[in-house]
């Protein structure tokens, strides 16, 4: 496979795939192709913008006409599909944005990929298209262990001292469908639309279900990166109902190095979930996120605890997630590389070292200069 489009490239997720295929693939021409909505921000990708491999092309994957294009002038083998509306708050205001995206845009990227793909003598040998999805279109689970019990599984991500999990049960590969906010119901729309496309026309697509993923050139919109910047200034930390949600969280560029090994080497219409078996109450990543701000700023200890505040919880706001990737260990070899504790270490440090990209993402600027410089 040579000629690759990642879409969304300039997002959170998505800028950390691009720099990976960039750096390791040299032999691959990669397209970020990505609409630079206000997640998108070019500065994610300054160390590889001048790569030769590397082409951006500023488009929205519901552009039908621009797409068609792209797959012939790049006579395009793959296709690692990360464009989204992403954030659940934004869905509970505004769902039609997201039923067009994410919905809408998957099906117009398929569509496109099967007319090139099946116009080709060879029609969809050596082709892969790979939607990246989340965990939480299946649903939420209970939280049986308050408390929380000695987890039964590990992986290198799970924390050391904090090694738990809040109920019996995890999300499988065959677990039903049960999406609940305007958002997880748009990524199943579109995961079905997916998986019909191999289904009716032989189309060869993968699918993956990730849980949590938090690093840096994450939107501060987000947990982490918006509470990192809240406790600098010293803003109050909106807690949502008593904090007693429960995610799995994966360091970014372990989920990178998924997609890697799962676009070369993943299974023709399989499914697999990326998961760090790494659950964590939102208020227990809250406290381990202001002590280690607070350590890496020489403040005291408890110096900033106090900015916790508890405001009404999100409407339908889902329990619990906890991942089993066992699958994807088992077949393909992929494990965490990093440690929660050291993810963390990194992750603050690099919000607390880039406070210039910080600030220019909270003005707006980015938006004004990268705006401006693709609307010229
Ligand atoms: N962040 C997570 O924790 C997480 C976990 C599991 C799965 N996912 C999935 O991974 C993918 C990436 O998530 P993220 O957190 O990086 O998202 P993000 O919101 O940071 O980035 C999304 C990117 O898509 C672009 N985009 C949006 N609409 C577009 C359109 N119509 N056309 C072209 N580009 C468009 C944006 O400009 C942005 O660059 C999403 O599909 C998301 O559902 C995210």
């Amino acid at each position: 496979m040579k000629n690759i489009i990642i879409t969304g490239g300039a997002g959170f997720i998505g800028s950390h795939v691009v720099r990976l295929f960039v750096n390791k693939y040299p032999e691959y021409n990669i397209i970020n192709l990505d609409k630079l909505t206000y997640a998108g921000n070019l500065a994610n990708l300054k160390d590889i913008e001048d790569k030769p491999n590397y082409t951006f092309v500023k488009g929205d994957i519901c552009d039908f006409e621009l797409i068609r294009r792209l797959m012939r002038e790049h006579s395009v083998d793959g296709i690692i599909h990360l464009a989204a509306e992403s954030h659940v708050d934004r869905s509970i205001k505004d769902p039609f944005t997201f039923a067009q995206t994410n919905v809408m845009g998957t099906l117009t990227l398929l569509q496109a990929a099967k007319e090139y793909w099946e116009s080709l003598p060879e029609k969809y040998e050596g082709k892969r298209f790979y939607h990246i999805s989340t965990d939480e279109v299946y649903g939420a689970l209970q939280l049986t262990n308050p408390e929380g019990i000695e987890s039964p599984f590990t992986t290198k991500a799970s924390s050391s001292e904090h090694h738990h999990a809040y109920g019996e049960d995890f999300f499988l590969e065959t677990t039903k469908y049960t999406p609940h906010s305007p958002y997880s119901a748009s990524k199943a729309g579109s995961d079905h639309f997916v998986r019909a496309f191999h289904d009716t026309y032989g189309m060869p697509t993968i699918v993956t279900n990730c849980s949590n993923n938090y690093g840096p050139y994450q939107f501060p919109e987000k947990l982490i990166p918006l509470f990192i910047n809240n406790i600098r200034h010293r803003k109050p930390l909106p807690v949502y109902g008593e904090g007693l949600n429960v995610r799995d969280w994966l360091y970014v560029e372990d989920h990178a190095r998924a997609i890697d090994v799962i676009f070369h080497k993943g299974k023709i219409a399989d499914t697999y979930n990326i998961g760090g078996f790494n659950e964590w109450k939102n208020i227990d990543i809250i406290r381990v996120v202001i002590k280690t701000v607070d350590r890496l700023l020489g403040r005291p200890e408890g110096a900033d605890d106090d900015l916790i505040t508890y405001v009404t919880d999100r409407m339908g706001h889902d329990m619990r997630y906890a991942i089993d990737s066992r699958k994807l260990q088992r077949e393909l070899g992929w494990e965490p590389s990093l440690q929660f504790e050291e993810g963390i270490e990194k992750t603050v440090r690099w919000y607390l070292d880039n406070q210039e990209w910080m600030d220019n993402v909270t003005s707006g600027d980015y938006q004004k200069y990268y705006q401006d410089m693709y609307n010229r």
